[in-house]
């Protein structure tokens, strides 16, 4: 086992979307995170950081993957799709071709807690039906161990010679998506596939990655490796493990569009205005 290593550390940024939403904005756009565009983290106990909630809009040429900690948000869209996201329910949206929808809080008051993550799509799946799943929390194997335990909402955990496919899987770029908890004193090894860029993001509390410790909020890169090891000293953790197969395709983004050509952003903003982006 060859075991990954950080080899830069990301912070977000302060940021606003839909009608007035405050995010931390983990990451935005950057070419090393290839297949991985964007990850929002929303948190606030402030029902006017999130009450106007995001309405109808567009997407083309992603797939947007939104998971709740805590709250409730309904999804509707064109294709007739109504999702309530649920705490610890996930929505994996394949945008494809087109979809317009909007995600609204349904509470007024209480914590609002949670992740979107954008993930690229190859060129040759851009211009795809768009597909919408909600997955319920459980429909979300749950592992754990002596000190751990580990969600598995995409990909495949492998621990003591037991391997188990999260809740989503048959996506071309391979995402491993896996909410990892370790109690303070405790230890995790894992595979991660080979080839594949990987993050981890630390939400609560610490985490080390092979003993250097990251600090809430803070998003390691990970160096090249087919496995990863994680601890926890004095404090308990919480962390985002995502991983995912590199398309080292040229990238073209304006606002909810991601295409590989300008001409092809431009193509959609004049089918979104034309009515023709959903097909
Ligand atoms: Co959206």
């Amino acid at each position: 086992m060859n075991t990954r290593q950080i080899v830069a550390t990301i912070t977000g940024q302060p940021a606003s979307d839909g009608a007035g939403v405050k995010l931390n904005r983990v990451i935005s756009f950057q070419r090393e995170l290839d297949p991985f565009l964007m990850l929002d983290e929303f948190n606030s106990e402030q029902a006017d950081d999130y009450i106007a909630g995001f309405p109808s809009h567009p997407h083309r040429g992603f797939e947007t993957v939104t998971y709740m900690l805590d709250g409730r948000m309904l999804h509707e869209d064109h294709l007739g799709h109504q999702g309530l996201l649920v705490s610890g329910a996930v929505q994996w949206m394949t945008a494809g071709h087109g979809i317009i929808h909007s995600e609204m809080p349904q509470q007024e008051e209480g914590r609002m807690r949670g992740f979107q993550l954008w993930i690229n799509l190859p060129a040759a799946e851009k211009m795809k039906p768009a597909a919408y799943r909600d997955i319920s929390p459980d429909e979300i194997p749950v592992l754990s161990g002596e000190g751990w335990q580990v969600k598995v909402i995409a990909g495949q955990f492998a621990q003591a010679g037991q391997v188990t496919t999260g809740a989503v899987s048959g996506i071309s770029t391979e995402p491993l998506y896996l909410d990892v908890a370790l109690q303070a004193g405790s230890q995790l090894s894992l595979p991660i596939p080979s080839g594949h860029t990987a993050l981890l993001y630390v939400f609560e509390g610490r985490m080390a990655v092979s003993g250097q410790t990251l600090a809430k909020g803070e998003l390691a890169r990970l160096g090249k490796g087919d496995a990863v090891e994680l601890g926890c000293e004095q404090v308990a953790g919480r962390a985002l493990l995502l991983a995912a197969k590199p398309l080292g395709e040229p990238v073209a983004h304006y606002g909810p569009f991601v295409m590989n050509t300008p001409e092809e952003i431009k193509q959609a903003i004049d089918d979104y205005k034309s009515g023709h982006l959903t097909g």
